[in-house]
């Protein structure tokens, strides 16, 4: 078998066999094929897509690429979920507890913020002395003992993916559905999961900005991840407007202290009660969703999953005290609020200029080398849909730098719009897939 004949081959839309497409992830991860073939086979999946089953193919062929996980001796269905990102997403803190809290084993692996979106690792870096570098023997020890541990990739899961997604950053080839769902489920496939829920994010902030786009996707991770034998549901999400009022990492999560305890935003509750009614309904296959939604509110209400935060923290080294003092988390130097230029309605938040409105005050990075300021970010003080007055505070701003302040403040100009009239609702879930 040549590279060379296997990229003419899907140059010319004809699909690969999975001995083939096991060929070229194989050699590739080896070193054995020259990234110009593999960009070149890139290119022709951009523009040739893949079928289903070279899908499947290509996602089993990366997952095998490392180690996979097999957490079949612990008890406990093993679910996790993945979102393909946002602003002010912060619902892994939350529903990793609660689900634990059930009894679920929740093996999470997890990424840096990039760009304008923010990423679970940087926020749980803000809790004093947290570890997110557990070796895999001891990832699986605190699966063990507490029922859920979050940490960053590892070189041993899915290295096939760290050295396609590079490739791919390089030749303008990661906006392929086919290849975005091999790359995420080979990840998630992993870590030994018998489940999984999907946040796929539509909206400005979002990755996907069109409801199109978004269910495209989608479709095609719920798909694919079910024919791979697993149980899969994709819940279709807003991120036309962050998430919550928190965006910086140690606000964040602080916002997903006050939601484990019952307060906090009211999309954000919303989102992880559903998020987590289905890892709970995936885990314990006889209830509903509904009912497991109830179970969400109870697990909130007794404090027993914020218990299993604390001791989610004190196993991976982190300062639990922060679930009961949330000014325990780094706090910045400088306060100052963005005031309303006019009165009437907040009509629209643009996700995405806030997003780097909270990277210009160093709350995440451009490159993934960069370091962040875990205290610095903002708090939106108004959401779409509210009343404001002109000169109101619409966010405060949280700096340790004050020269970074004015990039902000630009950003967020370009962020809120405000109309004489409230905006049309729009849903918080607009489709679920399973
Ligand atoms: N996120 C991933 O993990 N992979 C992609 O290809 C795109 C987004």
């Amino acid at each position: 078998m040549r590279a060379a004949e296997l990229v003419r081959k899907k140059r010319d839309a004809n699909p690969l066999t999975r001995e083939e497409t096991f060929f070229l992830i194989e050699q590739y991860t080896r070193g054995d094929i020259p990234d110009y073939l593999m960009a070149a086979w890139l290119m022709a999946v951009y523009f040739r897509g893949l079928t289903p089953e070279e899908t499947a193919d290509l996602t089993e062929a990366m997952m095998r690429s490392g180690r996979v996980l097999d957490l079949s001796e612990l008890p406990g269905a093993k679910v996790d979920k993945h979102s393909t990102g946002g602003v002010g997403d912060k619902t892994s803190l939350i529903l990793a507890p609660v689900a634990a809290a059930a009894g679920l084993v929740v093996p999470m692996i997890s990424g840096r913020s990039l760009g304008h979106t923010g990423g679970t690792l940087d926020k749980l870096e803000a809790i004093p002395g947290f570890n997110v570098r557990l070796t895999l023997a001891d990832f699986r020890a605190a699966l063990r003992e507490v029922g859920c541990a979050l940490i960053g990739q590892t070189e041993e899961l899915a290295p096939a993916d760290r050295k396609l997604y590079a490739l791919r950053d390089l030749t303008a080839t990661v906006e392929s559905v086919p290849l975005i769902t091999a790359s995420i489920l080979s990840k998630k496939l992993a870590e030994g999961i018998d489940a999984l829920v999907l946040d796929v994010k539509v909206g400005s902030g979002a990755f996907m900005k069109t409801l199109e786009d978004a269910t495209r996707l989608a479709e095609s991770l719920q798909s694919i991840g079910t024919r791979m034998g697993k149980r899969v549901v994709a819940l279709l999400t807003d991120m036309d407007q962050p998430l919550g009022r928190a965006v910086g990492n140690a606000l964040e999560v602080a916002e997903a202290v006050e939601t484990l305890k019952g307060e906090g935003p009211d999309d954000l509750r919303a989102l992880c009660r559903d998020l987590t009614a289905w890892m709970l309904h995936f885990g314990a296959a006889a209830s509903s969703v509904e009912q497991e939604r109830a179970r969400y509110d109870e697990l909130i209400r007794s404090g027993a999953a914020a218990e299993k935060f604390r001791r989610i923290i004190a196993r991976q080294s982190g300062d639990p005290r922060v679930v009961d003092d949330p000014s325990r988390l780094p706090q910045a130097r400088h306060r100052e609020d963005f005031p309303a230029p006019d009165a009437g309605y907040l009509a629209r938040i643009e996700a995405e200029q806030v997003g780097w409105a909270s990277m210009a005050l160093g709350a995440g990075r451009e490159r993934l080398e960069d370091s962040v300021d875990p205290a610095v970010g903002l708090i939106l003080r108004k959401k779409v849909g509210e009343k404001v007055e002109r000169g109101e505070p619409l966010a405060t701003l949280f700096a340790n730098q004050p020269d970074r302040l004015a990039e902000a403040r630009r950003w967020l100009a370009s962020a809120f719009q405000i109309a004489p009239t409230p905006p049309p609702p729009r849903p918080l879930v607009w489709n679920t897939l399973s």
